[in-house]
């Protein structure tokens, strides 16, 4: 450790406001060297716009910023944001460039003279290697377009330690990382602050990380700073959650699940999937969870939605055309999918939030006539997302990260379908909300939904499946569980991703 105590940044009365809707209503928010301090708040409560002013890719309406050196020194704006590297809630790469390039970049935007690649070569396999060596070694050389949501994660993870910052806003970071990786990028941070006095400012709504990785936290709800620097280990979940404001959901109990009424199908509607003498079955109203590194998964899903072709799986529907051949074939025969990359494939940018919402709908009535009886129906769904947002007709980037991830779970919610299968369908979303996600979803598995729910967060897979399907970390079938047996170590044991 430092022999430094001081505040790397200071923030005192922010405000913000787009408009007539105000965002940041008088934040206080300060991060002391050395220190990993988690950012709270529900959807919209303004972390993200907090840590886009700290960077200055937005202006503050009021308030004060101020920056500090190693030696307490006052900064100025522009020399304090030159040691500040953020990773943003999506993903801001530039997919032309290969993976070395997006890494080693910014040094030589901050005006280091002319490229030289093979510095930058360097640079990035040293920052890559502290996440994965095996993907450092394949990949510095790939475009950036061409990598998973995953792949991308972890390059912009390792471009912000490899940018020489000393204070690294992470906005949701480990939302598209695995256990494994996660745990990795958890004891890199650690080291980093203890060993060089890195301060890092942690956003995410998996309260799990949250105890495991910060030591401090600040909450804000509604624009305002509810928790201003309190050591996480003084604060209780309930204490936290209440702060948030988001207690009565969170305690909402999930209900149990009426048995699925399976009888109503037998043999009907049912879907099996094959892979190399595995089989599974699925039955109308069942929830099948997947789980492990995304490798594995991606393929099931990619085959049961039609988005591609697999020699791999053998799937067959009882009464359903044996393969789909497209997800749109797909969505008028009554399988639904949320893509897990809500920003390059799920949200429609330049739509409206009501065509956002009712897209698929639109879709399985073959209907695109807007109406006022459309206007109530997205409303409706709005409601019971907690969607919060001015308007229907507003674009979905006037929205924060984890209302857009309800924009796309909204377009399924109550259409009648046969299967849905989610790609991680909470992302970003607060831990309130989840509950009645949960919740919702459940209630369409009740009415014969079949459901299959890809998610990298454990604690999840427990809470909502009936059986959960294990691919370890080569993207193989490990085993399948069964809810009796399905608990956190198992799963971490057959995924390979045991902390
Ligand atoms: N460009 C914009 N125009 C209008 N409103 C905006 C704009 N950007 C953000 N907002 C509003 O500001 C509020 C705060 O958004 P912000 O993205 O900071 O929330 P957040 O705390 O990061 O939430 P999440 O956990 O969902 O990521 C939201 O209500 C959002 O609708
Ligand atoms: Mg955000």
């Amino acid at each position: 450790m430092t022999e430094d105590s001081n505040y790397a940044v200071t923030v005192r009365g922010l405000t913000k406001s787009y408009g007539a809707t105000s965002v940041l209503k008088g934040v206080n928010f300060s991060v002391r060297r050395g220190e990993i301090h988690a950012l709270l708040g529900g959807n919209g409560a303004g972390k993200s716009t907090l840590i886009r002013i700290i960077t200055g890719s937005a202006s503050q309406d009021g308030g004060t910023i101020e920056f500090r050196d190693r030696a307490d020194r006052l900064r100025t704006e522009a020399e304090g944001r030159r040691k500040v590297a953020v990773v943003h809630q999506e993903l801001a790469l530039l997919p032309n460039l290969t993976v070395a390039e997006n890494i080693a970049l910014p040094h030589f935007s901050r005006g280091f003279g002319l490229f030289n690649r093979k510095w930058a070569i360097k640079q990035a396999h040293a920052a890559l290697s502290m996440i994965d060596r095996s993907f450092a070694d394949a990949s510095l050389h790939w475009f950036v377009g061409s990598l998973s949501l995953h792949e991308g994660q972890m390059v912009e993870i390792a471009r912000a330690l490899a940018s020489g910052a000393e204070l690294i806003l992470l906005d949701e970071p480990t939302a598209n990382l695995t256990a494994l990786e996660t745990e990795r990028l958890f004891s890199v941070l650690r080291r980093l602050t203890q060993e060089t006095g890195l301060s890092v400012v942690f956003v995410s709504h998996r309260m799990k990380e949250i105890r495991q990785i910060a030591n401090t936290c600040s909450i804000i709800r509604d624009g305002r700073t509810v928790i201003d620097r309190e050591p996480m280990a003084g604060l209780s979940d309930t204490a936290i959650i209440e702060k948030m404001g988001q207690l009565s959901q969170a305690q909402a109990q999930v209900q149990e699940r009426p048995a699925a009424d399976i009888s109503r199908a037998e043999g009907h509607g049912r879907l099996t999937i094959r892979e190399n003498g595995l089989e599974i079955s699925l039955e109308p109203g069942v929830i099948l969870g997947v789980a492990g590194a995304p490798a594995g998964p991606q393929t099931l899903i990619d085959t049961l939605v039609g988005a591609a072709r697999s020699k791999r799986w053998t799937v067959s529907h009882a009464g359903w055309p044996a393969r789909f051949s497209s997800p749109h074939q797909a969505a008028t025969l009554g399988s639904g999918f949320i893509t897990g990359d809500r920003s390059h494939k799920g949200v429609l940018h330049s739509l409206p939030i009501i065509d956002n919402v009712l897209a698929s709908r639109r879709i399985v009535r073959g209907s695109l006539f807007t109406g006022a009886r459309e206007s109530v129906e997205c409303l409706d769904l709005m409601q019971a997302l907690k969607v919060k947002a001015a308007s229907i007709w507003d674009l979905p980037n006037t929205l924060s990260g984890g209302t857009q991830q309800k924009l796309l779970l909204a377009r399924w919610l109550g259409v009648p379908s046969r299967l849905l299968v989610l790609e991680e369908p909470t992302r970003g979303v607060d831990i309130g909300t989840k509950k009645e996600i949960y919740q919702l979803i459940r209630q369409m598995a009740a009415s014969g939904t079949m459901i299959v729910w890809w998610s990298t967060e454990n604690t999840e897979l427990l809470e909502v499946c009936d059986r959960v399907l294990a691919f370890n970390t080569d993207g193989r079938c490990a085993g399948v569980i069964e809810r009796q047996d399905l608990t956190e170590d198992k799963l971490a044991e057959l995924t390979g991703m045991a902390a």
